[in-house]
């Protein structure tokens, strides 16, 4: 493929994914997560032949017009689309597949903490929302999709979606996904909540209130269930808000005029 094959398959992207995208003259003017997508690909191809310096001094210029930092070593593939793009990111060792989505100040970074290949690996089709750091020497599953403000540190299975800081898996193969286990969310404040789900199931022992099956279930397991209607989620909730109230007035005090 040719540089400018590149480059017409880089504004074909932006019409299909971008509906503000009216003319190939505003495209070829005002996007520059195309600027960036150009120049990187002589930057890129000025790293492989050597010409570092000259490289990275190039991608900080591009920086500069664009606010979108991309090394000249990160490997891009077709049709990669940065929309909007101010602070985004992409290190050194990041590799992003074909068809992949970036928003602005989206960070396909290190966490410092390893050497060689120390960015992530993006599959195909990979959309990634604003604000999303996804740090780490760890691989984003085709056509996953990472929710805005999302911190992605381990890996993602394909067509998954990932949300939170850090980031937990909500949609796996278009099942939504339950988080019933606190292990399954590895944050430093789920330890507090699996030493208290252990003390409340310990209690409840004690006073005999445990029956039949266990109340905690093993962490390994996946807790799926089908995509349900809004009306039945709200449901659920407002059952569990009236199954609360009577053990917690103050939640009832504060939460009535909710
Ligand atoms: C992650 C994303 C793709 C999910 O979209 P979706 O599949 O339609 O998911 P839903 O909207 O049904 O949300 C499912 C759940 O995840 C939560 N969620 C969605 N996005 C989230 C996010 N970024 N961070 C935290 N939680 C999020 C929702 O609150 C919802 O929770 P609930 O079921 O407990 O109410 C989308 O929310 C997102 O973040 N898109 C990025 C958009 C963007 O960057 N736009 C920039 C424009 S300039």
């Amino acid at each position: 493929m040719t540089f400018f094959e590149g480059v017409r398959e880089d504004i074909q992207a932006i019409f299909e994914r971008d509906p503000a995208a009216t003319s190939t003259l505003a495209v070829l003017l005002c996007y520059p997560g195309l600027h960036a997508r150009i120049a990187h690909r002589i930057n890129h191809w000025l790293w492989q032949k050597k010409f570092k310096l000259l490289a990275r001094w190039l991608s900080q210029v591009v920086r500069f017009f664009t606010g979108i930092e991309i090394h000249p070593g990160a490997q891009l593939g077709r049709r990669v689309f940065i929309d909007h793009g101010m602070g985004v990111v992409i290190g050194e060792t990041a590799i992003v597949g074909d068809d992949v989505t970036l928003y602005q100040g989206v960070t396909l970074g290190g966490t410092g903490k390893e050497k060689g290949k120390r960015h992530p690996t993006l599959l195909n089709g990979v959309f990634v929302g604003n604000n999303a750091n996804v740090l780490g020497n760890i691989t984003i599953g085709e056509n996953s999709r990472v929710g805005a403000g999302s911190v992605v540190l381990r890996d993602v299975p394909p067509n998954s979606t990932i949300v939170g800081v850090p980031g937990h898996i909500i949609y796996q193969e278009g099942k939504r996904v339950l988080i019933t286990d606190p292990r399954d969310v590895k944050d430093p404040l789920s330890d507090v909540i699996i030493a208290l789900a252990g003390e409340v199931r310990e209690m409840k022992e004690r006073l005999g209130l445990v029956e039949g099956a266990p109340v905690s279930q093993d962490a390994s397991e996946k807790h799926l269930r089908a995509v349900r209607t809004l009306a039945e989620e709200d449901g659920e909730r407002d059952q569990y808000r009236f199954t609360q109230k009577p053990f917690d007035p103050e939640y009832t005090e504060i939460a009535s005029g909710i």
